[in-house]
């Protein structure tokens, strides 16, 4: 056996808070993420609470989910909301062009989402449709959400139930805008969202923005100094427009650029979108079950490559907005793997082994570490869509271990992120070399250093002692993910294949080692 390697956590230099964001959903009308997944109707015979089920409220409660993501991606650039308000039977069926041409009946709209959202305990992030739709049917559009009377779209809110205006945390401006989106340029997508970032209000008297000194922002336009002097409301609906496509940089040139230009009484945003997928060495087709070793490195090897896109653009966000005004939301991501047999291609279900919940880990590992820039990520998708959380099939529902990581990880959401140096070795398959071990570390809300260690070799233990200099740790207490194989998934017949354990370790002779088994995610609080 080796020598045990090291891990150094240092508690007296805290980094940036971990948004609790960071830990935010993604649920798009896409196959049967949103129907079946989260909406089975008022009839079912399934729980529901006013249509939605109560199986699936209830697992997300337990990971605490701080945002949601909705209606697209795609879809929203093609949503039309009033399709989705009033009573069901007048709702019109539209066709889901994006996703299979698939039936759209509508019945999941505005005031579900608002149920579900608050059913669960998350804030709403709300996509509009920047590509086909106008600004006015945006700007309608909150006013229905947050508008408060005698604003006639709050009357027709409370019309259809719901008197008090909701919140609306965060406003996507466009999803892909060289996508799906629409073909835009950067140029002319910085055009388009201006419009939207100036006219789409926030009504919420809660959210509403401070009243200004226009004495003050007179004088500013006289000298032609930048407003960033304007008051600031933390409760404020936050702007993110959209942005890059992986590695490409020139979205974020662009916008930066034009917000670095801004007159802050005009527009602005609070953050822009990324999108990164995760695809394996086969696009759309990797496959997501019995894969091999080479199969299981590769993934995680290019999940490693969310840091470097991340650091990329954050170079970039840097040139122009030093203090970091501006988020980077990482508001798609995850493995995109090879489609269940037997299913519609463009429904995107795939099975979910332990690699995927491992890589979700790394990739959580490396948003914490970039805190500072990057506050909001929302993992594609919540249910049966991509790297779900949950699957859903009829009265079944089965928790994959990307759901068991996020459970794990709730100590971390608004944790300080503390830094932590580690070497525990290589991990090798063929060409491609690893860390064997990936670390985080952070203080959280309850005062406790927490600790997250993932063994990503395949084949071996990894045995780290871990220390933090002034403190002397005499055990480490929490659990541990991990199953037979990497590429064990949890079906409907074995739901509990991958499922969390619990962990222990305690100092001997002045040291704390913890054996983390093999393709594992162990998180840990220490205690003296
Ligand atoms: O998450 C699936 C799709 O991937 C989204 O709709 C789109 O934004 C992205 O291309």
């Amino acid at each position: 056996s080796t020598a045990p390697g090291t891990l150094t956590i240092q508690a007296d230099k805290p980094g940036a808070v971990i948004n609790r964001d960071i830990f935010g959903q993604f649920a798009e009308h896409l196959g049967l993420g949103i129907y079946d997944g989260v909406w089975v109707g008022k009839g079912s015979k399934i729980p529901n609470v006013r249509g939605i089920r109560s199986d699936v409220v209830d697992a997300l409660k337990a990971i605490k989910v701080p945002v949601v993501r909705w209606p697209g991606g795609c879809f929203a650039d093609e949503y039309h909301w009033r399709d989705g308000i009033g009573p069901a039977a007048k709702r019109r069926t539209t066709v889901n062009a994006n996703w299979a041409n698939a039936v759209e009946p509508n019945s999941f709209g505005t005031d579900e989402f608002m149920d579900f959202a608050q059913q669960i305990g998350s804030e709403a992030y709300i996509s509009v449709n920047v590509g086909s739709g106008t600004v006015q049917e945006a700007s309608d559009w909150l006013d229905y959400m947050t508008g408060v009377a005698p604003s006639s779209a709050a009357g027709e809110r409370a019309a259809n139930g719901h008197k008090a205006p909701y919140k609306v945390k965060y406003l996507g401006l466009g999803n892909e805008m060289w996508g799906c989106g629409g073909p835009y340029t950067g140029e002319e997508y910085v055009t388009k969202m201006k419009i939207f970032a100036h006219f789409v209000h926030n009504q919420n008297p809660d959210q509403a923005p401070p009243k200004v000194d226009f004495a003050a922002i007179a004088k500013d336009l006289m000298t032609g100094k930048a407003m960033d002097s304007l008051p600031a409301n933390p409760n404020g609906m936050k702007r993110i427009a959209g942005g890059p496509n992986s590695a490409d940089p020139s979205y974020t040139e662009i916008i930066m650029k034009a917000w670095k230009a801004r007159s802050p009484i005009y527009w602005d945003i609070d953050g822009i979108s990324l999108h990164q997928y995760t695809w394996g060495s086969l696009p759309f087709n990797e496959p997501a079950t019995g894969f091999d070793e080479k199969s299981y490195a590769t993934v995680l090897m290019q999940t490693q490559w969310m840091d470097r896109t991340i650091t990329k653009h954050s170079e970039i966000m840097d040139k122009y907005d030093p203090k970091k005004h501006v988020a980077l939301v990482v508001d798609e991501w995850g493995v995109w793997l090879k489609p269940r047999a037997g299913t519609e291609s463009l429904f995107l279900i795939q099975d979910s082994s332990l690699r995927d919940g491992i890589a979700a880990a790394m990739n959580l590992n490396i948003f914490s570490r970039h805190a500072d820039r990057v506050r909001m990520t929302n993992i594609a998708q919540m249910v049966n869509v991509l790297q779900a959380m949950i699957m859903t099939e009829g009265p079944k529902m089965v928790l994959t271990p990307t759901y068991h990581v996020y459970r794990m990880y709730v100590p971390f959401q608004d944790a300080t992120y503390l830094p932590v140096t580690f070497n525990a070795g290589e991990y090798k398959v063929g060409a491609i070399t690893l860390p064997k071990v990936d670390a985080l570390a952070a203080r959280g809300k309850d005062g406790k250093v927490w600790l997250s260690l993932v063994n990503l070799d395949a084949n071996n233990p990894a045995d780290v002692t871990a220390s933090i200099p002034g403190v002397a740790a005499s055990r480490a207490e929490g659990e541990v993910l991990t199953a037979a194989s990497f590429n064990t998934v949890n079906t409907f017949q074995a739901p509990a294949a991958v499922a969390p354990k619990p962990f222990r370790a305690v100092a001997q002779g002045g040291s704390l080692t913890l054996r983390l088994p093999p393709h594992s995610v162990t998180v840990v609080h220490l205690e003296p």
